[in-house]
């Protein structure tokens, strides 16, 4: 069975786009087959990993995420719906395949409301691909509407990054609940891959206290290993490039560390 992981957290700028980028990156250097789907319409997966005249070109072309989801129903050319095959972006930075996002989400909610199966589209679509995947990593918005709801929909695990001030930790419990009970309406398993301390070392009052208040109310839940607040990150993401490949010794262990304990925590061997 394909693992589909979803990197979710309500809370804004927390280093869920980084690290579904370099956790991607990460599985396709250690030769699993991979797919990133980013489903924020902010699109900051899609142009971590490509530029963007290469986008606008391909999403005019072949489509986003926005088509599989039905946010624009653009058809191809025989009058069918769109597929994931048709709109991925083949073998970017350390080899994965992209499904890459559009604006357009962020009234997909409006244009699905009354629609069926509103949440069950990525699902549906990703059926014709998984067996070319060994993981699907999912990038999602800072929120739980519908492109969020979806990646939740199809994924095995869902993985929460979180950087250690005071709100973005009370946030934690309120998301696991709520994906819990998402879950149990749709009656659909889902399992929490884990729990990622992430942007450690962001200027914040009682980041200490914070940290060690994280570890220990999710005992077991949170990842030994961290995610440090590093220039390079910042500037992999700007040039479109992987951590792995910019030249931060400290940077790429960090980032390779969490993945292969995140790996290790979902059960997947490389
Ligand atoms: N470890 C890090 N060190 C330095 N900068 C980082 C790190 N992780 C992320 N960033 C930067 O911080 C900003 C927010 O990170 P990122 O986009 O990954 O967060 P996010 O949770 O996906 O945000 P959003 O909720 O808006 O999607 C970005 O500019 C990113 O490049
Ligand atoms: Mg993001």
């Amino acid at each position: 069975m394909t693992n589909i992981v979803a990197m979710v957290n309500l809370k804004g700028g927390v280093g869920k786009t980084a690290l579904a980028v370099n956790f991607a990156d990460h599985c396709a250097r250690n030769g699993l087959k991979t797919l990133l789907v980013d489903l924020d319409p902010q699109t900051n997966a899609t142009f971590s990993a490509m530029g963007v005249d290469e986008w606008d070109e391909h999403k005019d072309n072949n489509g986003t995420v926005a088509d599989l989801l039905g946010a624009r129903d653009h058809k191809t050319a025989d009058g069918e719906r769109k597929t994931v095959a048709d709109v991925l972006v083949k073998n970017l930075l350390g080899g994965f395949d992209l499904v890459p996002s559009h604006l357009d989400l962020f009234t997909v909610d409006l244009d699905l409301a009354g629609k069926p199966n509103r949440e069950g589209r990525l699902k549906k679509a990703l059926k014709s691909v998984l067996d070319q995947y060994d993981i699907v990593v999912c990038d999602c918005p800072p929120n739980l509407t519908i492109p969020t709801q979806n990646a939740i929909a199809a994924a095995t695990h869902y993985v929460v990054p979180v950087s250690p001030d005071f709100l973005s930790a009370i946030g934690i419990a309120l998301l696991k609940s709520r994906i819990a009970d998402f879950c149990d309406d749709l009656d659909h398993e889902i399992e929490l891959g884990g729990i990622v301390l992430s942007r450690v070392g962001r200027p914040a009052r009682k980041r200490t206290e914070t940290i060690a208040s994280i570890r220990g109310s999710f005992d077991g839940e949170v990842l030994d290993n961290q995610l440090t607040e590093r220039v390079k990150v910042a500037e992999a993401a700007e040039e479109a490039r992987s951590v792995h490949t910019m030249g931060d010794r400290e940077a790429k262990d960090e980032f390779n560390s969490v993945s292969a304990e995140l790996l290790q925590r979902i059960g997947i061997e490389t």
